[in-house]
């Protein structure tokens, strides 16, 4: 099948790229590189030997992706297109909502009118309220979001759900992310954030490859066993593949549904310091320093509804995730900027 993925030369869009094209699939991408470089469309043509169709174009330019449904037979969406930064999201809400919510309607109406029918959106955990208890299910409560970020993944979903029921024959699948880390086992292709890292593996690898001096948790002294904040990291290549086994559940699915991606174990910010040192023998200088603002002490995902109904489960543990994320920080010291 040919898979349209939105968003596609950032982190998470080429991982799948790989798998995609791994399993046999066509991939067009749709990409403004806001926040991404071409060159990691390059690096996944040169990982599979295989060949992306790549549109430098905003999602939200229509008459783009008039031109991209008239030019492919496209079977599936995936829509990983979006800002993502949390603590910027307060500061741009208007942009963040512009963003984020009106390339989902315009893709949404593109397809509708191209009689595209199967759709894989990137949520993410943060949809989930502070409410619930751990670890998370699908049916759990979500809302009363902390920043614009996570109320844009809200309304996307709404907005998906809502259009699934209108559109005869959709089938939209709703991925809710937990922590995605790691990177390529190749090391060609990997998070490259720009600016100061707002994610806690970004930083320790820019620590180890000297970009940065040290490391500030933030807050030891929450109710966990060593007063840092747990969570549940996911092998990006794991997350990936989730996407590929949606694709082969959505044939055979009409309507909507929804599926936690992680790997129902939370670890803690210390526990991820201590393995990148262990496994990589680098040392990660760190600082206590206050909580950070909105960050819950526990978040991990209950995964069997994905992989009773997916046949999805992630496979890489802590030790794969720290060394393929230095592996592609070390081989990319400037990410794709060098
Ligand atoms: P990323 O920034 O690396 O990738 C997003 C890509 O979308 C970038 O290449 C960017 O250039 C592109 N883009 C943004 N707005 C666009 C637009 N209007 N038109 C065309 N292209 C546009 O981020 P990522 O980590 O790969 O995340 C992918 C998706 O997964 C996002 O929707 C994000 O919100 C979601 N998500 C990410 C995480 C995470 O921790 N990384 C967790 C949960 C959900
Ligand atoms: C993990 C832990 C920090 C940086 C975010 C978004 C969420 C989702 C995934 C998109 C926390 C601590 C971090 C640092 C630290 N993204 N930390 N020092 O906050 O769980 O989730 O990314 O949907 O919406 O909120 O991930 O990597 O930022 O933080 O101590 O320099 O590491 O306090 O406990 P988070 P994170």
């Amino acid at each position: 099948m040919n898979v349209l993925v939105t968003g596609g030369a950032g982190y998470i869009g080429s991982h799948t790229c790989v798998e995609l094209l791994n399993k046999g699939h066509g991939v067009v991408v749709i990409d403004n590189l806001v926040n991404s470089s071409a060159k990691a469309i390059e690096r996944v043509e040169q990982i599979t030997g295989k060949h992306v169709d790549f549109y430098e174009n905003d999602v939200r330019d229509r008459a783009a992706l008039d031109r991209i449904f008239e030019k492919h037979d496209i079977g599936a969406a995936i829509h990983f297109a979006g800002l993502k930064a949390v603590g910027e999201s307060v500061q741009m809400p208007l942009e963040y909502y512009d963003n984020n919510l009106f390339s989902t309607v315009r893709l949404c109406e593109a397809m509708r009118d191209h009689g595209v029918k199967n759709i894989i959106f990137s949520s993410s955990a943060t949809v989930y309220s502070g409410t619930n208890q751990m670890p998370l299910r699908e049916t759990d409560v979500t809302g009363m979001c902390t920043n614009p970020y996570g109320w844009t993944k809200y309304m996307s979903e709404q907005i998906l759900r809502d259009s699934a029921k209108a559109i005869e024959d959709w089938s939209v699948v709703l991925l809710r992310y937990f922590n995605p880390i790691g990177a390529h086992s190749s090391g060609l292709i990997g998070e490259d954030p720009r600016g100061i890292p707002n994610n806690l593996m970004p930083f320790i690898s820019q620590v180890a490859i000297g970009r940065r001096d040290h490391l500030n948790i933030f807050g030891n002294d929450y109710d966990t066993p060593d007063g840092t904040c747990i969570r549940d990291y996911i092998h990006v290549t794991d997350l990936a593949r989730g996407h590929v086994a949606a694709i082969d559940y959505m044939v055979e699915h009409r309507g909507e549904s929804v599926f936690n991606l992680g790997t129902g174990i939370g670890y803690s910010v210390l526990d991820m310091v201590k393995a990148f040192e262990r496994v990589n023998g680098i040392k990660i200088p760190y600082e206590f320093a206050p909580r950070r603002a909105g960050d819950l002490p526990k978040l991990y995902s209950n995964p069997d509804k994905s992989a009773e109904l997916l046949g999805w489960k992630a496979e890489y543990d802590l030790d794969d995730m720290c060394r393929d994320t230095w592996a592609w920080q070390s081989k990319n010291p400037m990410g794709y900027g060098e």
